[in-house]
């Protein structure tokens, strides 16, 4: 039994961590320790002393001047007791005042998971993965009770948490703000890390040491947001990817949160996350309940990868829909950066085909395909199938696809409406505006209100039908605009809007794929723009970025690795130079990026030559023979030896191989020795590491080529150019053999190109250049 209560002692233990607390002299929660596993033993020694009385404080009560709850770790707390750090909760209370003070009256502990009441997505656990604390606590001035969650998962060493507010007094409550949950940590001389950015640049690492007062991450976008994930880390001084106390926070949840961490007075770092207080509002009737979202916290002593193992099982075992939990993703070809609005079911058809041949199992046909949608100004809301586009309809269409061999997916845009829309003319109150307000567009479209129950009606039969009348096995849900101007006319309370709009989606999310549970959910949002754990909850992928540069996808991809495993990244192949950046890169190295996580391309084939095509085909093969270990493998990042070098590793779940990447975005110039250091082997067993053949072009050389050919010929000229599409180089092939132990301490590989001569024991990196490095158990008895 993870969860043991003793008296007014919890202690809540999986494999690796524990998390003690207990009920203080005067009801409050205290927190005691929060680390790696310990085997038992008394709280008091970990308990933090308050033996002296301390001065510019208020004293909770007369008969102990010690107690003072500003400088006391613990579980939760309310305002204007004398606790001046951040507070979970802001309310105005039943009696008018915005003090409220929560005292321990009870508790239960339940096997499995217990989730939400009100539609909120949770984690999910049997009884033999997770039990459940609820800790009962009442505001004794008012009645007002609060409900307190921690579910502890033992394998997968991660604790959710969440809290209920029940109004157990005779007139209403206005809650301001109400978190999740809160812990106090003592302070081991903390880095914030954080996943930032914005449109194509989304969860670049942003590090920062804690100073003392309040650093904020938090979305205020109307969902989880490209600017801010909900997710982040406190690392101590020190600590590295493989070493050091680091802990984790996540939400569940894609709308507004609001991640709060105070450095306080006396050393105490108080973590708090939940649904974000701006503009929320919520008043509860008497004997009304709200239901904050659920949180997830882990720690590991084993750095920044020991933590993401944690969430990277967790989300795997735990988060995603049942159906798809270690289920494999299936290669696909998505049409949009191919032909953008401007196709005919014939030129569909044709690189559908052309992607079949090359292995591909998946077609995805993207925005365009519905009412006179063939520029982003107009049709959005319109789900009937343009005919001329596609004259066999949808299910004509899907039917050629899946006749191809291959699987069928469609893009959709529920939540959205144009104004050049038969819906928008149909029903121009279901957008969100406000009578006397200037409309404010992004991407020429209105945000459709999901907080109107006939609004979510609507969507949840038309998206069925569409889904019900062609074979479709895979849906992209896209979301491109930020929401603006919160208001609904059936909301009677504005303050309620962000989170009614959240409910509102999850519900026709569950209704939509609930009863569809084998259609592969990608979700997708301007690219990572809602890349969270409750979208997560609906759909096991999320399409990372718009940004498919493999340089840009490193610290996309790397970011993300931090908080979610590969299987929920979409990562693509896709043209260069680069649609975004304009940066030219080696199909190779595409294609080492997008191989850590689920595989796809986003090209026009058409425009590939033979070698190109090969490779492709070789790529898929590869990926398709080791996709156990790139989906579901244990994922690590390894410290670079040098700058502008970045290592990632992947070793499958049952250990027997590995595949590690080495990435280099800028070379230098004659460059000392690179390692290949590759961890989570068995110290004990043999592997042999080889790296995977990969294409080098002759247009790769420029001038030197005159140095690896027997004639003279102009780099530039159409022999060259020709002959560059015709034949090719394989690239530095190494092959080693040593222990689990040998490959951790780093392979030291051939040399880079060093300015002058050539062989093929040299690695031609350069700029933007990559190898994958294959490493399997050598089987002693063959
Ligand atoms: C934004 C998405 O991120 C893209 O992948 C694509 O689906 C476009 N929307 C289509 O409008």
């Amino acid at each position: 039994m993870p969860i043991n209560a003793d008296g007014p002692q919890f202690r809540l233990d999986t494999d690796a961590t524990s998390y003690w607390f207990r009920v203080s002299a005067f009801g409050h929660l205290e927190h005691v320790y929060y680390g790696p596993r310990l085997p038992g033993g008394p709280m008091e020694a970990l308990a933090l002393k308050h033996t002296a009385t301390i001065g510019s404080t208020i004293a909770y009560d007369q008969s102990d001047l010690t107690y003072s709850l500003d400088v006391l770790p613990l579980e939760w707390s309310g305002s204007g007791y004398g606790d001046y750090r951040f507070a979970p909760i802001e309310a105005r209370m039943p009696d008018g005042i915005f003090a409220s003070d929560f005292a321990y009256v009870g508790h239960e502990i339940m096997p499995g998971s217990v989730g939400p009441q009100d539609g909120l997505p949770s984690a999910q656990g049997d009884p033999d993965a997770c039990s459940t604390l609820r800790v009962d606590l009442v505001d004794e001035a008012t009645g007002v009770r609060l409900e307190l969650f921690w579910t502890v998962y033992d394998r997968a060493d991660v604790i959710t948490r969440r809290a209920v507010l029940i109004n157990g007094a005779t007139s209403s409550l206005t809650i301001r703000r109400l978190l999740s949950g809160m812990v106090d940590l003592p302070d081991r001389g903390f880095t914030m890390i954080t996943f930032d950015g914005g449109w194509i640049k989304e969860a670049h690492r942003h590090d920062r040491v804690l100073a003392p007062g309040l650093s904020v991450n938090a979305s205020t976008t109307g969902s989880s947001s490209n600017r801010h994930n909900p997710g982040f880390l406190l690392a101590e001084r020190g600590a590295t990817e493989d070493a050091g106390w680091v802990y984790g926070f996540n939400l569940i949840y894609s709308g507004n949160h609001l991640g709060a961490v105070e450095l306080a007075n006396h050393d105490l770092v108080r973590v708090g996350l939940g649904i974000n207080d701006h503009c929320f509002e919520q008043t509860l009737a008497p004997g009304e309940r709200f239901e904050a979202p659920e949180m997830i916290m882990t720690v590991s002593d084993a750095g920044l990868n020991g933590a993401s193992h944690h969430f990277h099982d967790f989300i795997n075992d735990h988060v995603v829909p049942r159906a798809w939990r270690h289920r494999p993703r299936p290669v696909l070809i998505n049409s949009w950066e191919a032909t953008f609005f401007d196709f005919t079911q014939k030129k569909l058809l044709a690189l559908a085909r052309q992607a079949r041949d090359l292995g591909v199992e998946l077609f995805v046909l993207d925005d365009g395909w519905f009412g006179k949608r063939d520029d982003d100004t107009a049709g959005l809301g319109d789900y009937d199938v343009n005919r001329k586009k596609l004259p066999n309809g949808l299910d004509g269409f899907g039917k050629q696809i899946t006749d191809l061999g291959m699987g069928f997916g469609l893009w959709f845009e529920p939540e959205m409406v144009n104004e050049d829309s038969a819906l928008f003319r149909a029903h121009p109150e279901w957008a969100v505006r406000a009578p006397g307000r200037r409309d404010t567009l992004g991407r020429n479209q209105l945000v459709l209100d999901l907080t109107n129950p006939d609004v979510q009606d609507y969507l949840i039969a038309s998206v069925s039908r569409v889904l019900d009348e062609a074979p479709i096995s895979y849906v992209k849900w896209d979301m491109n605009r930020h929401i603006s101007v919160a208001y609904s006319p059936t909301l009677t309370e504005q303050g309620r809007f962000y989170h009614a709009y959240m409910l509102g989606l999850y519900r026709v999310l569950g209704a939509i794929f609930g009863p569809r549970p084998d259609i592969l959910l990608e979700t997708c949002s301007s690219g990572g723009n809602r890349f969270d754990l409750g979208m997560l909850c609906y759909g096991p992928q999320v399409w990372s970025s718009d940004d498919t540069d493999p340089v840009e996808r490193l610290a996309i991809q790397g970011g993300l690795s931090y908080l979610y495993p590969p299987s929920c990244m979409g990562a693509h192949v896709s043209a260069a130079p680069h649609q975004q950046t304009l940066r030219p890169t080696p199909l190779s190295t595409r294609f080492n990026v997008a191989a850590f996580g689920v595989l796809g391309y986003e090209l026009d084939l058409k425009n590939l030559g033979r070698l190109q095509l090969q490779e492709i085909r070789e790529q898929i093969a590869f990926y398709k023979e080791h996709r156990d270990t790139l989906q579901f493998g244990r994922f690590s990042r390894l410290d670079a030896r040098r700058p502008h070098q970045v290592g990632w590793q992947v070793v499958a779940p049952d250990g027997r191989e590995a595949i590690a990447g080495f990435f280099q975005t800028l070379a230098t110039a004659s460059p000392g020795y690179d390692a290949l250091r590759v961890v989570g082997l068995d110290p004990q067993r043999r592997y042999r590491v080889a790296t995977r053949p990969q294409y080098l072009y002759l247009d790769r050389f420029g001038e030197l080529i005159k140095h690896v050919l027997p004639v003279d010929l102009d780099p530039d000229g159409v022999v060259l150019r020709t002959a560059g599409k015709v034949y090719k180089l394989t690239d530095c092939v190494e092959c080693y053999e040593g222990s689990g132990a040998l490959l951790g301490a780093g392979v030291l590989l051939d040399n880079q190109f060093m300015g002058s001569n050539y062989n093929d024991q040299t690695r031609l990196l350069g700029d933007f250049g990559s190898s994958l490095y294959v490493i399997q158990e050598i089987d002693d008895e063959h």
